[in-house]
C-alpha cells in the first residue's frame, strides 16, 4: 500500500532535529523522499485550530514502528481489527488491504481528520469503516473484535477497549506516563474482564485526547519564593543520565503521578517534579562532572525519594530492560506493572 497516497500535500517532517514544513505543489521530489523515508510525519498542529505549531496532533506514524506495531498485532485472514486514531488513515489501509474492509473499524476523534481519511480510502480503492468518534468512550458498537491497535498513547488502559475485545484477543498500544515517553503494550484479553502482556519497544506516541494533562501552574505547588521552606538535602542520582531514555517511561511506571520541567541554570539543569495532586514539588540542581546534586524536597510526597527508590529497585533487580516489563490491568481498572512474571508485580519501596 503507497504511503505517499495517504499523505496531504503539506505536512512537517522529523528532519535534521526540526519539524520542517514540506509541501508537494513547491518541492515534489522532497515530499516523496519523506514520504518513503522512515520519519513520522505531523499533518496537523494544536487540533487544527489557529496557525500555530505547539503540539502535533495528527500525524502518519513512523514506518517502521507501524509494521513492528502489526507485527505484535499478529492479524490472521478472517479476523475483526478495531483501530483507534485513524489519522492519515494508512494504517487502517494495510489493515483493510489484508484483512478486508468488512473487518476493519477506525476511529478518529477529530471530524476533519476522519473525513479526510475516508476520502483518501476511497481514492486508494479501500473502504474500512471509519468512525468520527472518541475511541476511548463506550458509545461505540458493542461488537467484540479479535484485534484492537491504538495509534495514540494512554497513561491508563480503557476498560472499553478490553471489553470491545474478545477473550483471548489482542490489545496493542502505545502506552505513556506523565514522567517519560512510553513503550508498546501486547496485552492478551482474559476470560474475567482483565488483560496482562509485556512491552514490546519504546515509543513516543501523541496521547488520546481525553488523557491529555494540562499541568497547573507553579504558583499552585509554590506561591512564595523558592526554596520556600524547603529542606537542603544531596542526591548522587544525576536525572540527566535516564533523560531520553526508556528508564523515565519505567520510573513514571513505578512512581505514578509525578511529571517534571527542566530549566537550564548555569550551565546545567534544573529539574523540577511535581505530582499531580498539587500537594508536593521537588528540585535537584544537575550539574556536569558533579558527583553531589543538591535536592529540596517540599509537600507530603517526597518526589526525588520516591524516584531515587525507583531508581534503587531497578539497579538492585540487574538493570533488566523494557521487555522483561508487562502490564495487567484487571477488570476493576487496576494498572499492575510487573516484572517477568505477571505474579512478580514491580513496586519500589522507599527506604
Ligand atoms: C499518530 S496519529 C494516528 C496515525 C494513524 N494510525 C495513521 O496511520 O496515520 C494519532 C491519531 O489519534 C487521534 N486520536 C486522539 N485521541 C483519540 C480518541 N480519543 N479517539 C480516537 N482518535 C483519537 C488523533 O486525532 C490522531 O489523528
Amino acid at each position: 500500500m503507497p504511503r505517499h497516497l495517504f499523505l496531504p500535500d503539506v505536512f512537517w517532517a522529523t528532519e535534521d532535529g526540526g519539524d520542517a514544513e514540506c509541501a508537494a505543489s513547491r518541492d515534489a521530489d522532497r515530499w516523496m523522499r519523506l514520504a518513503y523515508s522512515d520519519v513520522p510525519i505531523v499533518t496537523q498542529w494544536d487540533d487544527g485550530e489557529g496557525d500555530g505549531r505547539e503540539v502535533p496532533t495528527s500525524s502518519a506514524s513512523m514506518p517502521t514502528m507501524v509494521a513492528a506495531m502489526l507485527g505484535d498485532l499478529d492479524v490472521e485472514v478472517g479476523m475483526r481489527v478495531r483501530e483507534i486514531g485513524t489519522g492519515t488513515g494508512y494504517n487502517a489501509g494495510l489493515l483493510a488491504h489484508r484483512l478486508g474492509d468488512a473487518n476493519v473499524t477506525t476511529v478518529e476523534v477529530d471530524g476533519g481528520v476522519a473525513a479526510r481519511a475516508r476520502r483518501v480510502h476511497r481514492d486508494a480503492g479501500l473502504r474500512p469503516r471509519v468512525l468520527h468518534a472518541d475511541g476511548a468512550g463506550e458509545s461505540l458498537p458493542a461488537e467484540r473484535s479479535d484485534r484492537l491497535i491504538a495509534t495514540c498513547s494512554v497513561l491508563r488502559v480503557p476498560g472499553a477497549w478490553i471489553r470491545q475485545c474478545r477473550p483471548g484477543g489482542v490489545i496493542v498500544t502505545p502506552v505513556s506516563t506523565l514522567f517519560g515517553d512510553g513503550a508498546i503494550a501486547r496485552l492478551v484479553v482474559g476470560g474475567d474482564g482483565s488483560a496482562s502482556g509485556a512491552f514490546t519497544r519504546s515509543s513516543a506516541f501523541m496521547r488520546l485526547r481525553r488523557q491529555r494533562y494540562r499541568a497547573p501552574s507553579v504558583d499552585d505547588y509554590l506561591p512564595g519564593e523558592w526554596p520556600g521552606d524547603a529542606p537542603r538535602a544531596s542526591t548522587s542520582l544525576d536525572p540527566e543520565t535516564f533523560r531520553g531514555s526508556w528508564l523515565t517511561f519505567l520510573l513514571g511506571l513505578l512512581v505514578p503521578d509525578l511529571y517534571y520541567r527542566r530549566s537550564p541554570e548555569g550551565g546545567g539543569w534544573t529539574w523540577w517534579l511535581f505530582d499531580t495532586g498539587v500537594t508536593s514539588w521537588a528540585t535537584v540542581d544537575s550539574v556536569r562532572g558533579a558527583e553531589s546534586l543538591e535536592v529540596r524536597q517540599s509537600g507530603p510526597r517526597r518526589l526525588w525519594d520516591e524516584i531515587e527508590a525507583a531508581h534503587r529497585w531497578w539497579v538492585a533487580r540487574g538493570r533488566p530492560g523494557l521487555e522483561r516489563f508487562g502490564l495487567t490491568v484487571t477488570a476493576d481498572d487496576e494498572h499492575r506493572v510487573w516484572l517477568d512474571d505477571p505474579r512478580r508485580r514491580a513496586q519500589a519501596r522507599q527506604r
